[in-house]
């Protein structure tokens, strides 16, 4: 049986990303080959590897650091390389955990997933480890979340009036900032208070990559998560 310890064990290639599209390339099949491909699910977006172990209550999270997927050569590019970021090396994994931590230090840590620090691969590169999360399916949108549909009618009402209302103020756009259904139930579960405070942590951070594939809910109780929000600086 896989075992979380058996990560330490684990080679991650110098250059680790998945090809240009976003499909499998050389250095994740070095991965596979290290992996009991009967007992884990695999996953990856553009900036983390996601390791699954079916049943178990937290998927492993391992950065991925650029190779051929983040190939752009253009003027921006140039232009955030001299200016000393690079995001062929950024560490996205240790980027979500330090906001994690900052969130919890300001209280607003509950809309995101659990996340921990794990430890490090066979050659050193720090491991997270993240609560399962259920996935957020647009097509259902939040009708898994609602237990009547007044409350969820009310809180779709209640999220027009909000958008309405910040109208001019500069502040509006934040009340779009995730899909309107999972929103819908957000405000509904933490309050508008708690959001307000939320999404201008998320714009003073500039966490804006908030797409349905980023989304989900708790495991544990049903509320909405987010289980990606350390965002894609291109
Ligand atoms: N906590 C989680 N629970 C369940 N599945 C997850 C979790 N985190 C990630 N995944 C799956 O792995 C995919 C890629 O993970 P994500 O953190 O979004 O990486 P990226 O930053 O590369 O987009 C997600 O779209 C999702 O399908
Ligand atoms: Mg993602």
């Amino acid at each position: 049986m896989f075992d979380y310890k058996d990560l330490y064990k684990i080679y991650v290639p110098e250059q680790f990303g998945p090809d240009e599209g976003g499909g499998t390339s050389n250095s994740l099949d070095e991965v596979f080959a290290q992996l009991p491909d009967d007992e884990v699910k695999t996953d990856w977006g553009a900036t983390q590897f996601v390791i699954m172990i079916p049943g178990a209550d937290k998927v492993v999270k391992i950065p991925f650091n650029g190779e051929e997927y983040c190939n752009y050569e253009d003027d921006y590019e140039q232009e955030l390389e001299e200016s000393g970021f690079n995001y062929f090396t950024m560490d996205y994994c240790k980027h979500a955990y330090e906001l994690y931590c900052d969130a919890e230090e300001r209280g607003l840590n509950r809309i995101l997933a659990e996340m921990e620090y794990f430890g490090k691969t066979a050659n050193g590169i720090d491991i997270y480890l993240q609560e399962t999360v259920e996935y957020y399916d647009c097509c259902e949108g939040s009708s898994k979340y609602f237990k009547s549909e007044d409350a969820h009618i009310n809180s779709k009402n209640e999220l027009e009036q909000l958008r309405q209302r910040s109208k001019g103020t500069g502040d509006d756009y934040l009340w779009y900032r995730f899909p309107t259904e999972w929103m819908v139930a957000a405000l509904h579960h933490y309050g508008e208070c708690f959001m307000l405070s939320f999404l201008l942590w998320c714009r003073d951070n500039n966490l804006c990559d908030f797409h349905s594939g980023n989304l989900g809910w708790s495991k544990k109780d049903g509320s909405p998560v987010i289980l990606d929000w350390a965002g894609y600086y291109e």
